[in-house]
């Protein structure tokens, strides 16, 4: 174990844990959730469906279907005491701050999750959460943005509900296109779930514990935010921004990229287990191309990254590198089209993580095996000090 640390888990795993849940094949560009592909899951699945495969294993026959988008429908609203919290946080509530802590504040409202009795007790525990991490987002959007809460309507189906709450007003029923429901269908798909990254793993972690899975989705989420994480889908953004507003160069933002006293990186660009095409990056700048055709809308971001991706897969320190566009390169220009605003593209991404957490949760609150994860470290301190009286210390 020189020069790396590895996690001994008791089992003579190091580093690593063993999942059922998402394969991922780094050289090749391979994802599959369950074995199933992405590219046929993100062609032919809505978010539900895919949720339910991630969470349960497999893919849901009609009633199945049915009772899981029944239980979502049930579970959208928060208990109304919960509403007031919004309130506290006024219009400088950061929306990952928010939805961390009342993502954990859920236990409050719900006997079961902290000892789940049986696999109902997890089921309407993973629904729970699977819904009202949408209502949480939504409130949190309207409350920054001085609006009234929008309550969910039992009458809508996932994704369409979830727009309701973030764009519709006491004076305006907002109706989605399908392009913007399918859309956002797929880019919740695309983050269903990426085996252990840093944010799932910070999930496993906590479960390890026996803590309960709400508890568990609210590390996660903060885990997620960072900008080298799930927070790159703004920083994307602002990066394309900059480029775009104060006319640079591709070419020389990409020198300045190389050269590290800069310290910048090319957000979006390179992945920890990806040395290949991002599978989901390759889907979603299609989608993205689908969108703002239909839509006709022109993005001048999407020329921008364009240009920057051709630049990069052709410099030899990319290439050498084996840096590629990941997840996060081409999603913010689908959510830009949506209308999300930038604050909650992070956001975005963890309500399509939620399954994937839910599902990690399960695997280690189900292994009969499980102990608690205890990392161990390379020590590099002082060897052993003796205690001086404060008037003797330099
Ligand atoms: C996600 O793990 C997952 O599965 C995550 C995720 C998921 O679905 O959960 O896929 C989602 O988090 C995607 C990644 C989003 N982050 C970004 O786009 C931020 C920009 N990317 C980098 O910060 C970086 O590529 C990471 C964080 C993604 C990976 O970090 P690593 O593993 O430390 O990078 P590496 O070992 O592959 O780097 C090798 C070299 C280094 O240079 P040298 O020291 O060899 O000279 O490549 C350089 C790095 O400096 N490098 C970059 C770069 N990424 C790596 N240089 C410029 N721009 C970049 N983006």
């Amino acid at each position: 174990t020189t020069g790396h640390i590895t996690l001994d888990d008791g089992y003579g795993n190091t580093g690593s844990c063993q999942s059922d849940v998402t394969f991922i094949d780094g050289e090749q560009g391979i994802l599959r959730y369950r074995g199933y592909p992405i590219e046929q899951i993100a062609e032919n699945s809505s978010f539900i469906e895919a949720a339910y495969l991630v969470i349960f294993g497999k893919l849901p026959k009609q009633d199945e279907r049915d009772n899981f988008a029944q239980a979502l429908a049930d579970n959208a609203p928060l208990h109304q005491s919960m509403m007031k919290h919004f309130d506290g946080y006024g219009s400088n509530g950061q929306p990952m701050a928010v939805l961390s802590a009342m993502v954990n504040s859920l236990t409050a409202y719900d006997p079961h999750v902290m000892h789940p009795a049986d696999e109902s007790d997890v089921f309407n525990a993973a629904a729970t959460l699977m819904s009202k991490v949408r209502t949480i987002a939504a409130a949190s959007h309207k409350t920054t943005i001085g609006e009234p809460i929008v309550y969910p309507r039992p009458d809508l189906k996932y994704v369409e509900n979830f727009l309701h709450m973030m764009f519709s007003t006491p004076y305006h029923d907002y109706e989605p296109t399908p392009e913007v429901v399918r859309a956002l269908n797929m880019f919740l798909v695309l983050h269903a779930d990426h085996e252990q990254n840093c944010s799932t793993s910070t999930v496993r972690m906590v479960a390890s514990s026996k803590a309960n899975m709400f508890a568990s989705a609210s590390a996660g989420i903060s885990a997620l935010w960072g900008p080298l994480h799930g927070g790159a889908n703004v920083a994307v953004i602002e990066m394309l921004q900059k480029i775009y507003d104060e006319g640079l160069d591709p070419a020389v933002f990409m020198d300045e990229v190389k050269d590290k006293e800069t310290g910048r990186k090319l957000m979006g660009f390179g992945h920890r287990v990806y040395k290949n095409f991002d599978p989901r990056a390759t889907i979603l700048k299609g989608a993205a191309f689908d969108m703002l055709e239909k839509m006709n809308i022109d993005d001048p971001l999407l020329d921008v990254a364009l240009k920057l991706e051709e630049v990069a897969l052709k410099d030899d320190y990319f290439v050498e590198r084996k840096l590629y566009p990941n997840v996060d390169f081409y999603s913010g220009i689908i959510l830009r089209a949506i209308g999300i605003p930038l604050d909650m593209f992070t956001v975005m991404f963890a309500i399509g993580r939620m399954p994937g957490w839910i599902a990690n949760w399960k695997e280690v609150h189900e292994d009969p095996k499980s102990r608690i994860y205890r990392p161990r470290q390379i020590y590099t301190g002082d060897v052993e000090n003796t205690w001086i009286p404060r008037n003797e210390r330099s």
